[in-house]
Formats: structure tokens, C-alpha cells, sequence
């Protein structure tokens, strides 16, 4: 009994952690939950609004290059600046380390001119990021403050409506998303890109993001590996309507490339050294800005899990269509089930990240086996993909190889198939094989485009096949 009560005294001992209140973002623990469990060891207070100073800058289809800055507490700025209450508004929040005028966050709001017409913000906190990771990790609830007091303002100034609100935050800043919800009800949306996962992963859903802090909360996972030891530094744990998982969710395609190979990248040198270390983290907002140009080539595949995808067990789409990953999630809002969606799909390793995937399968005719590979390419509606590699091995006729790719573009109608084998080694016997048959299944819709050959080709010689 004695030691039982000992036991609990520490517990409320612990827990009596300490408060700091600020003038119009109101108070902040340090108790339990926000610190002194497992997964929030160190305890810090956020620091003040005056010094994290988070900014405000306004970007419209008249100022899309220049930013007008603009602040709640002087909301007179807003009335004379180009926001338009009668237009939606995305807010894109930087994380750790990084800033708001940071070209990633701009290049965004350009990308969104060119398809549709909205007050985009570019939430600047770098005073309270560029600090030890822990305080960060807490400075985000006054930034979610802020962003929740910029939104009240908005509403009992102009009578704007939260639902016409789009969060969009990467990293660190997808959390306060947390903060924002808890004081606003009735945000639209929240885009999480990556959010971070130490001191947010496994905690209770007020001290992170989750699915009630807006209408319709969607996430994309890029850096999901255990942050011990693979130091993996975006969640796991689905915490959307629709959770999104391309390429599995924790290694990107592109990311291993050596540090010069990235410093020849478009976006230069930062961009590079960025990417050298963060490289899987940095990708989630590199897809959600693709996305808004190419809407139909980011499809999320319901399934349980990457293996099952990888293994074409969850191709094509559902009857009701998949959700598309990034700007166009939202179009998918009304169709979601209860519980979490998890969804995956394979991206490029560089940009165009867009993929649209396809399972090709080729009927060989010839004489005798050999060892080789199958080379297909599309040719379509939509345009030519490249050749893909189908199968490798042992090649017999009359066998069917089928494979899930995923090409470069939309082929659309597939009107002609390019077939090529090859065993890269001179073969006295010049062998020849054909493609009697070729079959591709588009996974948007599940439509099947039947192609047909006729003879056998040489090694390296290619076959064209047409529909059948
Ligand atoms: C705000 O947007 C609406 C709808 O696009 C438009 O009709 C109106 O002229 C805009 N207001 C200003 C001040 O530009
Ligand atoms: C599909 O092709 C790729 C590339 O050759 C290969 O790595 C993969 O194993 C193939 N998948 C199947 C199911 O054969």
C-alpha cells in the first residue's frame, strides 16, 4: 500500500508541470500529455508568439510572385491586400528547420494559379523551427494558434467560413493543424505531407493531428521508417480519412543518389544539400505539387498493405474509383468509410513524379525456350511510354508473363504495342520468339486493350503488335 502511494504522489508530482499564458493565443503546459511520457521525454514550453513571430504571406493570381505580407492583429493589412473573402484559402506551412519563404512554398501557390483561382498563404515560422528540435516540436502549438486566430479573425471580419479553409502542412507543421482544429471547428480541410513522427507519433490526438480537426483531414506518407535506428522522420501511424503510402511509404526512388548528382538537380545547391539529408521527407510536398498538374497521376490503390499492391492483389482501382493522392484528394470526400484508408501507389524518382500503372501481359509464340527478358512498349491516345521490362528468365512459348507497370504518362486508348525480347549473348542457334498476344489492363478504370502479333523477331529486332 505504502509503496502504491509513493508510487502515485511521483505521478502527480510529475504531471504538475508547469503553464505560460500569452495575451491573445491564451496558455500552454507542460503536463501530461504534452511532456513527461515516453514519447515526450524533454520538457519545454513554447516560446512566445513575439518571438517565434509567425508571418503571414499572401500570394494571389495578381501577386504571384511577390508576397503581401498580412497579420490578424493589424487586420486592416487584410483589407487592403488582395485576399478575396470570397475565395477559398490554402494555408502551406514549412517544418523544422526550414522557412516560409522558402521557394517550395511559393512554387505551390504558382502551381495552384495555373488551375484555379485562391487566396494562398505561406506561413512563415522560422524564428520558432531554426531551434533545437523538442522546443520546435512545442513551438508548433503557437503557431497553430496563430493560424487558428488569423481564421477567427477572418470569420468575424468578412464572415468567412473555416470550411472554406485548406491546411496544408509539412512535417512539424502538419501538427499544428492540432492547435488550429482545437480552436476552430469546422476547418475544410487538412493536407498533412509527412508528418513528423518524433514526439507526435503514438501520442493522444490533442497533442497531434488527426482526422478531427478538420472535415476532411488526407496524408501522404514519405519518411515512415522507424526514426530508431533508420532515423525516419515522418509517422507511420494512419491519422487521415485517407492515409496515402506511395512507394510503401518509407524509401523514395531517387533518394540514394549521391549528394553532386542532386546539386545538378534544377533546384540548386540548398535544394541539394536539403535533399541529401531529408531527401524521402522532402519528397511529400514535391508529390502534392506535381499532383495539382497532373490530377490523374498520383491514383491511391485501397489495400492492406505495399506487399499486396507490389503483388497486383489490389489492381485495378475499385468500382467507386481510387482517391487521388495530393491537391485532388478531397474529390474522394464524400465516398470515405469509417476507420482509416490506407492507399498506395509508386511514383517517378525524379520529377514528373506522376506514374499511372498498368498490368501487361504478354502471350510468347515460338519454337523453343530461352533465357532472355521481355521488353514492352505502349503506344496510345495519351502518348508513347518507354519500354518497360516485364519478365526475366526462362522465355517459353505459348506462356503468359504479366507484370504491373508503372509508366511516364497516361497512354489513354492503347492503339499499338511494341514487343522485344533479348538475351544479351550471341546465340548461335538464332533463336526467335514472338508476342502472339498482348493484354493491358488499365488500373483507373480496369479496361482491357487486347493487341496481336503475328510471326517472331530476332533478338533486339522489334515486333509491333495492333488490336486484335
Ligand atoms: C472576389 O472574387 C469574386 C469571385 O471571383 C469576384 O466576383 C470579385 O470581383 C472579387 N473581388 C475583388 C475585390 O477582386
Ligand atoms: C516485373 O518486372 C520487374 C522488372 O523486370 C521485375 O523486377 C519484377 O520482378 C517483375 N514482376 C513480376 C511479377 O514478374
Amino acid at each position: 500500500m505504502f509503496v502504491f502511494w509513493s508510487f502515485a504522489l511521483l505521478l502527480i508530482d510529475a504531471a504538475k508541470g508547469e503553464e505560460i499564458c500569452y495575451e491573445r493565443v491564451g496558455c500552454y503546459t507542460d503536463d501530461i500529455p504534452w511532456s513527461g511520457t515516453p514519447e515526450r521525454p524533454i520538457k519545454r514550453l513554447p516560446w512566445s508568439p513575439e518571438r517565434i513571430n509567425t508571418r503571414f504571406l499572401l500570394y494571389t493570381k495578381n501577386n504571384p510572385n511577390n508576397f503581401q505580407e498580412i497579420t490578424a492583429v493589424e487586420p486592416e493589412t487584410i483589407d487592403y491586400s488582395n485576399f478575396n473573402a470570397s475565395k477559398i484559402t490554402r494555408f502551406i506551412t514549412h517544418g523544422f528547420v526550414d522557412q516560409g519563404e522558402e521557394n517550395w512554398l511559393s512554387d505551390m501557390c504558382k502551381r495552384m494559379f495555373e488551375v484555379e483561382d485562391v487566396n494562398c498563404i505561406c506561413i512563415d515560422w522560422k524564428k520558432g523551427s531554426r531551434c533545437p528540435y523538442t522546443q520546435a516540436a512545442n513551438n508548433i502549438r503557437v503557431v497553430g494558434a496563430e493560424v487558428g486566430y488569423f481564421i477567427n479573425t477572418l470569420e468575424a471580419r468578412y464572415g468567412y467560413s473555416p470550411s472554406m479553409v485548406h491546411f496544408i502542412g509539412h512535417s512539424l507543421g502538419a501538427h499544428a493543424a492540432a492547435e488550429m482544429g482545437n480552436r476552430v471547428p469546422g476547418i475544410g480541410r487538412i493536407t498533412a505531407l509527412d508528418p513528423a513522427q518524433p514526439y507526435f507519433q503514438g501520442t493522444p490526438p490533442i497533442v497531434r493531428l488527426d482526422k478531427n480537426d478538420a472535415a476532411f483531414v488526407d496524408v501522404i506518407h514519405t519518411d515512415s521508417a522507424p526514426t530508431i535506428p533508420y532515423l525516419g522522420f515522418g509517422m507511420s501511424q494512419a491519422v487521415g480519412h485517407l492515409d496515402f503510402y506511395p512507394n510503401g511509404g518509407e524509401y523514395m526512388p531517387g533518394c540514394k543518389k549521391n549528394i553532386i548528382s542532386q546539386i545538378v538537380d534544377i533546384d540548386g545547391i540548398w535544394e541539394g544539400t536539403r535533399d541529401f539529408v531529408a531527401c524521402n521527407h522532402l519528397r511529400s510536398y514535391k508529390y502534392y505539387s506535381d499532383s495539382i498538374l497532373y490530377p490523374d497521376g498520383f491514383l491511391g490503390y485501397p489495400c492492406a498493405g505495399h506487399n499486396l499492391f507490389e503483388t497486383g492483389t489490389c489492381f485495378p482501382c475499385p468500382q467507386g474509383g481510387c482517391p487521388k493522392m495530393g491537391h485532388y484528394a478531397d474529390e474522394f470526400k464524400n465516398k470515405i468509410s469509417s476507420g482509416f484508408q490506407k492507399l498506395y501507389l509508386n511514383t517517378g524518382e525524379a520529377k514528373v513524379f506522376a506514374r499511372w500503372r498498368y498490368k501487361i501481359s504478354v502471350t510468347l509464340s515460338g519454337k523453343s525456350s530461352v533465357r532472355g527478358y521481355i521488353n514492352i512498349a505502349l503506344y496510345g491516345t495519351g502518348g508513347n511510354t518507354r519500354q518497360y521490362q516485364i519478365f526475366q528468365g526462362k522465355l517459353k512459348p505459348d506462356e503468359t508473363y504479366s507484370n504491373l507497370t508503372d509508366v511516364e504518362l497516361d497512354v489513354g486508348t492503347v492503339t499499338m504495342v511494341k514487343f522485344l525480347w533479348n538475351n544479351n549473348m550471341i546465340n548461335p542457334t538464332l533463336p526467335k520468339l514472338g508476342a502472339a498476344k498482348v493484354a493491358v489492363q488499365d488500373g483507373e478504370n480496369g479496361n482491357v486493350f487486347n493487341l496481336c502479333g503475328s510471326g517472331t523477331v530476332r533478338e533486339d529486332v522489334l515486333q509491333t503488335l495492333t488490336p486484335c
